[in-house]
């Protein structure tokens, strides 16, 4: 099919202004008896369509985000049985979006391009002949309506006085619109990958009269979405919603926590809806503007704010919720409701680090959550397309983005970013991770067809980087140097208790961590050579394999004394255990040593991003279960229930969120963090697949902490898995569900296990 862009906005403006949104039209007349009607639609910006009044899509944000500047999706409609012969208008409102709109930390605008595009094909099949209603000069315009400029993140701002009544009849009047121009695009046109981005669930608020004296809404649960409202007032009115995630310590409202506290762009956070009465009763609920909140300040409302005039309306990709967990420890069930709802508010088309400062697709925040993302719900199509993106991205000399799609990161004064979101260990490879987390949980070799090619390449493209030698890095003695990682940019471990934001991109930027780096090198190198495996590749396989040891040689040759970790930081110690990188000698040494920085940090966290998700593991692999358990119901900063305690309904991206004396830090609503979630399913509950896609299934309940009880359910791609135990008298009793025709062992506590099939299965032990 082919599809011709055109562009609505056909005057010259000032680029660094916010735009209205563009109303666009066309009238068609259908001649006669149809046999097949079928419509295809996309845009550079975001957009929503009508035909004769009538949504065609319930989808938000469309056409997606994907890295525009290689392709963008396309929404295809079968509209034979809405098409009687006669006259019929297809409406359209085009916004900014992600094309033009605010992207990133500093939220820069015009980023993929300054002119938003829309495109459409209606074709019309009769009996004996066919027609294409194309966009073109024939689409009439108009930025004189109701949005009088529009952003997904910082600001919209509405006027209803300039409510287009009537404009999506046929016989409009649009005679005072103008024609829309030609335009063009250079990119591939995909069909639509993704998961339909919906309204989801909805809450009421309580109103609050806060100290300040102002009115302020909280719903109850922070996420992402819009708020719909009903208002009356006089025409002209100008109300304010200003949505924020949390009150500071003196119990008002506040986005402190989300404002960078440093390379500050004027309004870069807005979330900001600027509203307009027009006269009589009205309810509005934004197209094009998502925050992400759990209040909302409202400023100027000209009637008595009363909570049933409001409602909270998450928008996020419609995922189908396949795990749940809960045991007899409240606090830990908060915690894992808290940790869904930051992947529902970061699963916004694509997968983001938060859905306020940022909204940004980093990469390393999905890679440590995705096999927890992958118990909660099915991740396969939502991440299908955003590694295809990530594939896009990859730059000539093969290195890989560390966000996508590609966003701009000029947070550094005169430095020119055009190429920094590049090739962060821990970040890039996700792009090897994520397909592996697929595979393991679902069978899916399609993501490893996706990003083969391009890791492999990745991979060629560090051992490149491994040669070269950082100015400041001290290396052993020994002829290992070409294998370890410590140049490019790297973020490091990131933010572990304690550490401020910037200054760790300071410490990345002036001496990256060649611990990390390289582990992370082998990491992804020996999931090169088991992706290798699996897609038949056996040249590849050996390849990898031999370079996996390599690097493995170097690691203990460069980061080990004598064998074993010398180091204040937990994450060294957690990282070359969880991935496999130290003898079994070694392990034994290394995790009895960070068993015992953990006692001694009286049970408190001391990791940060890159192995807080894999901390009680491999804490558990080891042997070390009762501080594992220990660690995880720790209500003390840092901990994750200290957050619950704090009344947290996410989770946060610093430990320290809210202090003890209040004060608010950073996003309350970042995925990342509780990524160890995936122990309850898999550890807790004992639910793990013994082959690719639960094929074969493992039960391996291990009871511990305070629990005396503890139930998780699983809908794997095979069927349902229930794993459940209760302690009563003395004994652990287990329960155990297991689908038609899959074999599954179960593995009590005590070393007995009994191989199972489809059923229900009970056990007891001691
Ligand atoms: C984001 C993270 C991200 C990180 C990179 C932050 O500003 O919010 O979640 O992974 O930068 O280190």
């Amino acid at each position: 099919m082919t599809l011709q862009f055109i562009e609505p906005e056909i005057h010259e403006f000032n680029t660094e202004i916010q735009q209205p949104a563009s109303y666009i039209r066309k009238v068609f007349h259908v001649d006669g008896n149809l046999t097949s009607a079928s419509l295809a639609l996309t845009a550079l910006g975001v957009y929503k369509a009508w035909l004769d009044g009538e949504e065609i899509d319930p989808q938000y944000l469309l056409p997606g985000f994907t890295n525009y500047a290689a392709r963008v999706q396309v929404q295809e409609y079968d509209l034979t049985s809405k098409l009687a012969p006669g006259a019929h208008v297809l409406s359209v409102v085009l916004g900014d979006g992600w094309y033009r709109g605010a992207l990133g930390l500093t939220s820069v605008r015009n980023y993929y391009g300054n002119r938003v595009k829309f495109a459409a094909t209606l074709k019309l099949c009769y009996t004996d002949h066919e027609e294409e209603i194309i966009t073109d000069e024939s689409w009439k315009a108009t930025q004189d309506g109701p949005i009088v400029r529009n952003d997904l993140k910082t600001y919209e701002e509405v006027d209803m006085r300039k409510e287009l009544t009537g404009w999506m009849d046929a016989d409009y009047d649009d005679s005072a619109w103008h024609a829309c121009r030609i335009g063009s695009y250079n990119g591939e046109l995909v069909p639509h990958e993704g998961l339909p981005v919906l309204e989801q669930e909805v809450f009421d608020p309580k109103v609050l009269h806060t100290p300040d004296g102002n009115t302020v809404l909280d719903f109850g649960q922070n996420l992402a979405g819009h708020v719909c409202f009903q208002v009356t007032g006089a025409a002209g009115t100008q109300v304010k919603l200003i949505m924020g995630e949390t009150l500071n310590s003196a119990g008002n409202f506040t986005l402190e926590n989300l404002q960078a506290e440093s390379f500050e762009r004027e309004g870069a956070l807005g979330q900001t809806l600027i509203y307009t009465l027009k006269d009589g009763p009205q309810e509005y609920r934004s197209q094009f503007l998502i925050s992400g909140y759990r209040y909302v300040l409202l400023q100027n409302w000209p009637e008595e704010v009363k909570a049933e005039n409001f409602r909270s309306i998450a928008v996020y990709s419609a995922l189908t919720f396949t795990g749940n967990f809960s045991c007899s420890n409240e606090k830990i069930n908060r915690l894992v409701q808290n940790s869904m709802w930051a992947q529902r508010s970061n699963f916004v088309d694509i997968p983001t680090d938060c859905p306020t400062r940022e909204r940004a697709g980093w990469t390393g925040d999905i890679s440590v959550f995705s096999e927890t993302a992958s118990y909660y719900t099915d991740t396969r199509q939502f991440l299908h397309k955003w590694l295809k993106d990530a594939v896009s991205m990859q730059t000539p000399q093969g290195n890989l983005p560390f966000i996508v799609p590609k966003v701009p990161l000029d947070v550094i004064p005169g430095v020119d970013a055009t190429h920094l979101p590049y090739g962060s260990a821990g970040w890039s490879d996700a792009i090897i991770h994520v397909p592996m987390v697929l595979y393991r949980m679902y069978g899916d070799t399609e993501a490893l067809g996706i990003v083969y090619d391009a890791a492999s390449r990745f991979i060629d493209f560090e051992m490149n980087r491994a040669k070269e030698k950082h100015p400041l890095h001290e290396y052993k003695p020994g002829d290992h140097h070409d294998y370890i990682l410590d140049t490019g940019f790297h973020f490091g471990e990131w933010l572990e208790p304690g550490s401020v934001m910037f200054e760790d991109v300071g410490k990345a930027l002036s001496h990256p961590d060649a611990e990390v780096a390289t582990a992370w090198l082998f990491h992804s190198v020996s999931e090169m050579a088991q992706m290798a495996e699996i897609l038949g590749k056996q040249e590849d396989v050996v390849r990898f394999a031999e370079l996996a040891e390599k690097i493995k040689a170097a690691y203990r040759i460069e980061f080990l004394t004598n064998g074993t970790v010398v180091s204040e930081r937990q994450c060294r110690y957690v990282r070359p255990l969880s991935m496999h990188l130290l003898t079994e000698e070694s392990a034994k040494k290394v995790s009895a040593d960070l068993n015992k920085m953990v006692v001694d940090n009286g049970y408190k966290l001391g990791t940060g991003f890159l192995t807080t998700w894999c901390v009680l593991s491999t804490l558990a692999d080891h042997g070390y279960v009762d501080t594992a358990y220990r660690l995880l119901e720790n209500e003390q900063c840092p901990g994750w229930l200290y957050e619950v305690n704090k009344g947290a309904t996410t989770t946060w991206e610093n430990w320290l969120g809210v202090d003890e004396d209040g004060r608010v830090i950073d996003s309350h609503n970042h995925y990342a963090p509780g990524a160890a979630m995936s122990f309850l399913f898999a550890y807790t509950c004992g639910i793990q697949p013994a082959k690719p896609g639960f094929e074969e299934i493992v039960i391996r309940p291990i009871p511990g902490g305070s629990l005396t009880w503890a139930k998780a359910e699983y809908i794997s791609v095979k069927g349902k898995i229930v794993s459940a135990w209760e302690k009563a008298d003395g004994k652990v009793k287990f329960h155990v569900e297991i689908p038609d025709g899959v074999p599954a062992s179960v593995i009590l506590p005590d070393g007995t296990a009994a191989s199972v099939t489809g059923g229900v299965h009970n056990f007891e032990c001691a």
